[in-house]
């Protein structure tokens, strides 16, 4: 039998509906902590190395005392626990807070044990046809704080920047600042100039995400010309194609921005070929995963 919705909390696998977190939780107050999502193909993890220690860098930055004894094995169990292990793709949500205390800005004087909570769940892809057809996005002001870089709890700029998007009737938000189209409100973006392809670098304006620094290795290897640069929101205009990437996103393309359109407003050839081979290598990379493992096994 299969429980149904069983997450992880401080050790424990139980459901949902009874997961509690006491209100002094300082993520509750202070948003202060961080987060990961990693996605699970056919039940086997896309580089969850590469997601933990970004989540390690996150910790030590905020000065969390987490030591990450279990975690990779709290992934597996809530993919197994959940009945996901032959979804195309799942993700697990790992989140880390500082801990409950009573409410000062800083930090408990005594120390505390974070709180960690995770859960999994089915991803579901748009259909072919809906992916053929392209996504639109807006653009919207970058209204985050100064270290992007960190995967913290804190996204209510993101929060209001997509459901500006939702409103708009489109799927992403450009997030501009200074004149530059920095990423999405939960994306990398990416803009190609015929057979160049550009990005923001990885800086603290940015999330450097595990799918972009992928996308960047393919796109490399598949002989573009990659440029890690500011692009100005006005370029984006001229680019012959955009497209999104990130672990819910995957290689999303979008041909229409603040109702321009993008190229000739049909999918383009580099997102296509780009596409392919991300869901290529992510198929073989956790392939190759599974061989190791009955190789130990
Ligand atoms: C602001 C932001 N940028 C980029 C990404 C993409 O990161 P990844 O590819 O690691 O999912 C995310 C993911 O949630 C994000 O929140």
């Amino acid at each position: 039998l299969i429980a149904v919705d069983t997450v992880y909390l401080n050790g424990e696998y139980l459901p949902r509906s009874e997961a509690r977190v006491p209100v002094d939780d300082r993520g509750f107050l202070f948003a202060d902590g961080v987060y990961e999502v990693t996605p699970a193909y056919g039940g086997r993890f896309f580089r969850l190395r590469r997601h933990l220690d970004r989540l390690k860098a996150g910790l030590c930055a905020l000065r969390i005392d987490y030591d990450g004894a279990g975690v990779e094995e709290l992934h597996h169990r809530l993919v197994e626990l959940n009945g996901l292990g032959k979804e195309e793709v799942c993700t697990v949500y790992l989140q880390v807070t500082r801990g409950v205390a009573p409410r000062t800005h800083h930090f408990p004087p005594q120390p505390v044990t974070p709180t960690v909570y995770a859960f999994a769940r089915a991803f579901r892809r748009p259909p072919r046809e809906r992916w053929e057809q392209g996504f639109s996005a807006i653009s919207h002001p970058d209204r985050r704080w100064a270290r992007c870089d960190l995967k913290t709890v804190g996204l209510l700029p993101n929060v209001l920047a997509q459901q500006a998007a939702v409103e708009a009737g489109v799927q992403d938000a450009i997030l501009v600042k200074d004149g530059m189209a920095l990423e999405g409100a939960h994306n990398n973006l990416f803009a190609v100039f015929g057979e160049t392809v550009a990005t923001h670098p990885a800086s603290n304006q940015i999330l450097n995400g595990i799918t972009r620094e992928y996308v960047l290795e393919l796109a490399r290897g598949m002989g573009y010309r990659v440029e890690e640069r500011p692009v100005p929101v006005e370029q984006l205009r001229f680019a012959s194609e955009l497209f999104f990437t990130g672990t819910t996103t995957e290689v999303r393309p979008t041909v229409e921005v603040d109702g321009w359109k993008i190229g000739d407003g049909k999918v383009g050839p580099v997102t296509r070929a780009i596409h392919h081979a991300f869901l290529d290598g992510v198929r073989q990379e956790t392939r190759g995963q599974e061989r190791e493992a009955a190789a130990y096994g």
